[in-house]
């Protein structure tokens, strides 16, 4: 996930002084869409989406369908969407294996580039148990760019030389690349669950090349949301239950573990999947989804130098029972959480109905009580 440098047009005033630091950088204004108020219902056979982003200038919302590996474009006025297939990806019928699931989608604000991620399926259904002994990572991952000024998909990225030159460089072997994040010139960073790799997307040439890999390997789930604040990657990561940052203009990237103050000590995230900073924040707060425990909130005064736990919102709405807090994405002043009913057993049952679980208020509440957008280095 990507927070996004718009001029804003409703500026919390003690934030203004790190959103015009960020604003000083080449941006495109968005658009103003009308507001979205309350959770959304999406009534579309077999949507399953696993995670999505909103594009403030042409008003839409990207979801990614995990099993059909669609890509929906939604209309939240009209309720009306369009489903884009990806060609050699995308599913259709009933089907009890599919190679990809897709899931991460990034809009990138300066260039209207969607980032969409087609991950393995075996990385994550051969683990999903928690026993690694049959870890299966050789699959293949994809990242596909979508124009969406043009509405149309312009690349299609394999991922599988970034693989093997992981596999040179460190005899292991990396995969489920899920979520993206872009710097100030536009270049996109792609997260490898398995093996906490990071991948570079170079913009103008369109290279790609395995950006970061740890000296350390660990087989089990690892990195799984990232945002980018100007040139600075935040990414949640399962194994130190932490954020950890890389600077995007260092020669060799640096991982930088954050020790996260105010953690209470019955909680721990067992999870880590979709990362999003809200623009209305300014870039202070990063909510985590944990698939298990639901949206945990996180905020920083420092420009991510230091952070702080702030809060937990339970995934326990109604609408979610036997749903897993995958992702959040804002639509103007409004927070939604995706919420994704895994099937562990394809065929998928059938299903027409995915909310969007508003959680507007109760963030505000949380961040309103923490002060931190009031507290200053
Ligand atoms: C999923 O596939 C089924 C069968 O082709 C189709 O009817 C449905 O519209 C698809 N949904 C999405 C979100 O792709
Ligand atoms: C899926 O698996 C079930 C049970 O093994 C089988 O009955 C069914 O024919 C399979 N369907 C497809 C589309 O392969
Ligand atoms: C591992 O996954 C690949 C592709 O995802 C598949 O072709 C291969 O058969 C799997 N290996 C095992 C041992 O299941
Ligand atoms: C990673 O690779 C090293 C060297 O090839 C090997 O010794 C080790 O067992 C591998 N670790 C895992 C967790 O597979
Ligand atoms: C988080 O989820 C785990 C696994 O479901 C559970 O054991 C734990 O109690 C949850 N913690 C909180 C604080 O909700």
């Amino acid at each position: 996930m990507h927070f996004k440098h718009f001029v804003a047009a409703r500026v919390i005033a003690p934030v203004f002084a790190l959103v015009q630091l960020h604003e000083s950088i080449r941006s495109q204004p968005s658009k103003i869409c009308p507001p979205v108020d309350g959770t959304l219902v999406i009534n579309e056979y077999d949507l399953y989406s696993e995670s999505a982003d909103w594009d403030p200038v042409n008003c839409k919302l990207y979801i990614s369908s995990i099993y059909n590996c669609s890509l929906t474009v939604y209309d939240p006025y009209t309720h009306t969407s369009n489903i884009v297939d990806l060609p050699g990806i995308t599913n259709h019928g009933i089907f009890n294996y599919t190679e990809y699931h897709l899931d991460g989608v990034d809009y990138d604000a300066r260039t209207g580039i969607m980032y969409i991620a087609a991950a393995s399926t075996n990385a994550f259904t051969s683990t999903s148990s928690g026993d690694y002994s049959n870890a299966n990572y050789t699959g293949n991952n994809r990242i596909l760019k979508y124009d969406t000024r043009r509405d149309s998909l312009i690349s299609d990225i394999d991922l599988a030389p970034i693989q093997a030159e992981y596999g040179k460089k460190t005899g292991n072997l990396t995969s489920g690349f899920q979520d993206m994040a872009e710097d100030t010139n536009g270049n996109s960073y792609v997260i490898g669950t398995f093996g906490n790799s990071i991948v570079k997307i170079s913009t103008r040439t369109e290279m790609v090349s395995l950006w970061y890999y740890p000296k350390i390997y660990d087989i089990t789930y690892g990195f799984g949301g990232i945002f980018s604040i100007g040139d600075m990657l935040v990414v949640s990561d399962t194994h130190t239950q932490s954020l950890v940052t890389f600077d995007t203009n260092a020669d060799s990237p640096v991982p930088r573990v954050l020790h996260v103050q105010d953690m209470p000590p019955n909680y721990r995230p067992a999870m880590a999947d979709g990362l999003f900073a809200p623009k209305k924040y300014g870039g202070k707060v990063a909510l985590w989804s944990d698939d298990f425990n639901g949206t945990a909130i996180y905020g920083s005064s420092d420009g991510w130098r230091s952070a702080r736990y702030l809060g937990l919102i339970p995934n326990d709405d109604p609408l979610a029972v036997g749903t897993f807090a995958t992702a959040t994405f804002e639509i103007e002043e409004n927070i939604f959480v995706v919420a994704t009913a895994f099937q562990f057993q394809l065929p998928q049952a059938t299903k027409t109905s995915f909310p969007f679980i508003d959680i507007t208020k109760k963030v505000d509440d949380i961040i309103k009580q923490s002060g931190i957008l009031q507290a200053y280095h």
